[in-house]
C-alpha cells in the first residue's frame, strides 16, 4: 500500500497502542453476499463467483460471506439455481477461508418466524455444506428470536456472530444496547456485529458503541456497515480505534453507496495506523480487474445510483430505499402531492409502535401504515393484518411500549402474545415431505428450500426436471437480454409461470410471501426500493404493458411476471359506470377480494344483512390487504365486482340499501 501526503508526526498518547505496536486487524469480504444485494438486486450468478473464488480465497480475509440474505430467495426464483449446491462449489474451492452466511434468526431466510424443528434442520445442513460463521440478526433486537438459532448454531459446531441491529430512536440508547448484547453472550454468541444497514451509525456513534461494549463484553466485536451516508469509512476508523476487531468491506468497484466500504480504501487509510490486515494486494488487483469487466457486461441490468450518497438520510434516519417506496406507493395511489405529510406522519408512526429499527419486515410494515393513515385522512382507521400481527406480538417484542391508545384502535379487546412468538409455532418438517411431488426431491436440501419458498422452490423443482434442452431461460437471463434489447420471445424463452402474484392463495395473502418477492427483486434486507413498483401497478386498472413503461427506466427489477407479460393482461374493472343509489367504495386504489386471507367463504354474499363496522371485502394495496368494512347497518344488494379485479380509490364495490 503506497503511502501519501506528507506524514505528520504521531500525535502522542491519543490512540489506544503506540504507532510501533501492530494490531491485526480482520476484514470479511462480503462482495459475494451483501455488495451484490444491495447493488446488482442479487443477481451474481453462482458461476460468475466460481470464476473467482481461488482468488479471493488467496486474498487473507478473515471470512467471505458468500450466502443467506436474499441470495437463496433469488437463485430459486430469478438464477434457477441450487442455493445448497452453490455452497457447496464455493465450499469446495476455498479451502483457507472461512464462509459466513446471514441468518435472520427465527426467521431464517424469510419474513416471518419459522418454527424450531424447520430452524434446527436449516441449521444443521447449512453446517454440513459449508457454513462456517453464522451473523444472526432480528430486526427488532428480541433475543427471544435469536436463542434458538445461536444454541443450534452451537450444537452443530459453527461459529455464532450475535448481531445489534442499528438504529437512532429515544430508546435505542448505549445502554440499552449493551443490555441486548449482554443476553446474547448469555446464550453463547462468539462475537458480536454491529449493523448498521440503513448507514448511519456516525463515527463518533461508533466510537461511544464500541467503547462501551469492549467494556462491557468479551467477545470480539465486528462493525458492518453500509456506505449510503458516505460516514462509514470514518465510522470504521473511530470504531476500530475503540476496539472493534473486524470490519466488512467489499472489492471496489461492488463496494460503495448501498453496499460496504471499498476494501482497498480501507487499507490504506489503516497501513498509517497501528491495525493492520495482511492482504495480497496483487489478488486484489485481480479480483478488482474482474468486477470491473462483470459490471460491464451487467450493467445494461443494473441500478445506477443517482447520486454518490444518500443525504436523505442524514436528514430524517428513513432508509434511501424506503423513501422511494413510499414515493412509489403513493403514485399508485394518485397521491404523491401527500408525500411530505407522509415523511411527518412516519416518524409519529415509528414512536406509537414502539421504535422498531426500520429494517424489512418493519420498514415496509411501519411505511405503508404511514401512508394508510395519510391517505384515509384518520389515524389506523385502515390497518392492514401485519400491523395488527405486529401490535399482537407476533413478530417479537418492540423495543419500546407502543402508545396503548394505538394498541386499543388496533386489536380491540383481543389480546397480545407475550412469549416467544415461535413458540406457537407447529412443527413443520413432519408435512413438508408429503406435500412435494417426491419425483421433484433429489435431497433433503431440497425439502428445507421447500419450506422456506414454497412457489419458488417448486418452480424450480420442475424446470430442474426438465431435459436440459426444454428448460426455459431462467428469468435472470431474459432480464439480461431484454435490458440488452436482444427479443425474448425465442422458443425456450418463454417462461414457465412464475409465483401468481396477489392471487387468493395462502403464500400470497400475507405480506411475508409478498415481501419475499420484493426482497429478491434484490434489496438489501433493510431497504425495500422503488423498483418494486411492478408489484403495487400489479393492483390497478393498469395493464402489464403500461406497468411495464413505468419500469422502462430499470428494465432489470421488474418483476419476471411483468417483463414477460406471461400473465395474460387483466381488463380493466368490469363495471366502472357510477350506479345509482348507496354503495361501499374502495378507500384505495388496488385489487378486490371477496374472500379472507388464504379463505372461503366470502365476508358477504347477495341478501346478507351486516352490521356497521362489518368487514365485507379486502382491497389488497401497496402489497397489505386491507379489510373494508360497513359503515352503517345495511343489505347487500350487488357486489359489483369479481373477486381479483382491480379497483380504483372511490370506486363502488358492492351496491347496498341503508337499513335504519
Ligand atoms: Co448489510
Amino acid at each position: 500500500m503506497g503511502k501519501t501526503g506528507t506524514k505528520k508526526a504521531e500525535p502522542k498518547s491519543t490512540r489506544p497502542a503506540g504507532p510501533t505496536q501492530r494490531i491485526p486487524l480482520r476484514i470479511t469480504d462480503t462482495t459475494l453476499r451483501d455488495a451484490h444485494q444491495s447493488l446488482w438486486a442479487t443477481r451474481m450468478r453462482g458461476k460468475d463467483i466460481l470464476e473467482i473464488i481461488d482468488t479471493i480465497d488467496s486474498v487473507g480475509y478473515y471470512s467471505l460471506e458468500v450466502w443467506g440474505g436474499a441470495t437463496f430467495d433469488v437463485c430459486l426464483r430469478f438464477l434457477r439455481e441450487n442455493p445448497w449446491d452453490r455452497l457447496r462449489k464455493i465450499k469446495e474451492r476455498a479451502k483457507k477461508t472461512p464462509l459466513q452466511m446471514l441468518l435472520r434468526g427465527q426467521n431464517i431466510l424469510g419474513y416471518r418466524n419459522y418454527p424450531d424443528d424447520l430452524l434446527e434442520h436449516f441449521v444443521a445442513l447449512a453446517c454440513e455444506n459449508g457454513v462456517d460463521i453464522f451473523r444472526i440478526f432480528d430486526a427488532l433486537n428480541d433475543t427471544r428470536n435469536l436463542e434458538h438459532a445461536i444454541e443450534c448454531v452451537k450444537k452443530y459446531g459453527g461459529h455464532a456472530q450475535g448481531t445489534l441491529s442499528y438504529t437512532i430512536s429515544p430508546v435505542h440508547t448505549v445502554e440499552e444496547y449493551v443490555r441486548c448484547a449482554r443476553e446474547q453472550v448469555q446464550i453463547g454468541i462468539d462475537s458480536l456485529c454491529i449493523k448498521d444497514m440503513a448507514g448511519i451509525l456516525s463515527p463518533i456513534s461508533a466510537e461511544k458503541l464500541v467503547s462501551a461494549l469492549v467494556k462491557e463484553i468479551k467477545v470480539p466485536i465486528q462493525l458492518h456497515c453500509h456506505a449510503t451516508s458516505g460516514m462509514a469509512i470514518a465510522s470504521y476508523v473511530e470504531g476500530v480505534r475503540a476496539g472493534a476487531g473486524a470490519i466488512d468491506c467489499a472489492i471496489s468497484p461492488m463496494a460503495g453507496y448501498q453496499s460496504q466500504p471499498p476494501v482497498e480504501t480501507m487499507l490504506a487509510i489503516f497501513d498509517e495506523m497501528p491495525y493492520h490486515a495482511t492482504l495480497n494486494m496483487d489478488a486484489l488487483n485481480e479480483i478488482c480487474r474482474f468486477f470491473l469487466k462483470l459490471k460491464k457486461e451487467r450493467g445494461a441490468t443494473m441500478h445506477q445510483p443517482e447520486n454518490v450518497i444518500d443525504p436523505d438520510i442524514l436528514r430524517h434516519h428513513i432508509p434511501g430505499g424506503m423513501i422511494s417506496n413510499l414515493r412509489s406507493q403513493l403514485e399508485g395511489q394518485g397521491a404523491l402531492d401527500k408525500i411530505d405529510q407522509v415523511f411527518e406522519e412516519l416518524p409519529r408512526v415509528r414512536k406509537d409502535l414502539g421504535y422498531p429499527p426500520l429494517v424489512t419486515p418493519t420498514s415496509q410494515i411501519i411505511g405503508i401504515q404511514a401512508v394508510m393513515n395519510v391517505l384515509a385522512g384518520k389515524r389506523y382507521e385502515m390497518v392492514p393484518q401485519e400491523i395488527k400481527d405486529y401490535v399482537k406480538g407476533l413478530y417479537g417484542r418492540p423495543p419500546a411500549r407502543i402508545d396503548p391508545q394505538v394498541k386499543r384502535k388496533i386489536l380491540g379487546n383481543e389480546k397480545c402474545v407475550t412469549g416467544r412468538p415461535a413458540d406457537l409455532l407447529k412443527p413443520m418438517l413432519p408435512t413438508a415431505a408429503s406435500e412435494v411431488d417426491p419425483k421433484l426431491i433429489q435431497s433433503e436440501e431440497d425439502i428445507i428450500s421447500y419450506c422456506l419458498f414454497p412457489e419458488p422452490a417448486l418452480e424450480y423443482f420442475r424446470w430442474r426436471a426438465m431435459p436440459v434442452e426444454d428448460r426455459p431461460t431462467p428469468p435472470a437471463e431474459l432480464e439480461l437480454k431484454k435490458a440488452a434489447g436482444q427479443p425474448t420471445q425465442v422458443h425456450n424463452d418463454v417462461p414457465v409461470p412464475i409465483a401468481k402474484p396477489f392471487l387468493p392463495h395462502e403464500e400470497y395473502q400475507s405480506l411475508h410471501g409478498l415481501l419475499e418477492k420484493v426482497d429478491s427483486l434484490g434489496f438489501s434486507e433493510l431497504t425495500i426500493r422503488r423498483n418494486d413498483l411492478a408489484f403495487s401497478l400489479k393492483g390497478k386498472t393498469i395493464s402489464y404493458a403500461d406497468a411495464e413503461e413505468g419500469q422502462a427506466e430499470e428494465p432489470a427489477f421488474s418483476s419476471p411476471e411483468t417483463a414477460t407479460s406471461a400473465t395474460p393482461v387483466e381488463p380493466p374493472a368490469e363495471k366502472k359506470q357510477e350506479e345509482a343509489g348507496p354503495s361501499i367504495n374502495s378507500p384505495l386504489s388496488g385489487t378486490f377480494y371477496a374472500t379472507p386471507a388464504g379463505g372461503k367463504p366470502p365476508f358477504v354474499a347477495v341478501g346478507d344483512t351486516v352490521e356497521a363496522g362489518t368487514t365485507v371485502c379486502t382491497v389488497e394495496a401497496m402489497k397489505l390487504f386491507n379489510e373494508v368494512k360497513a359503515s352503517g347497518k345495511c343489505k347487500i344488494v350487488e357486489i359489483l365486482l369479481k373477486h381479483g379485479s382491480p379497483v380504483q380509490k372511490d370506486q363502488p364495490i358492492i351496491k347496498i340499501e341503508l337499513l335504519d
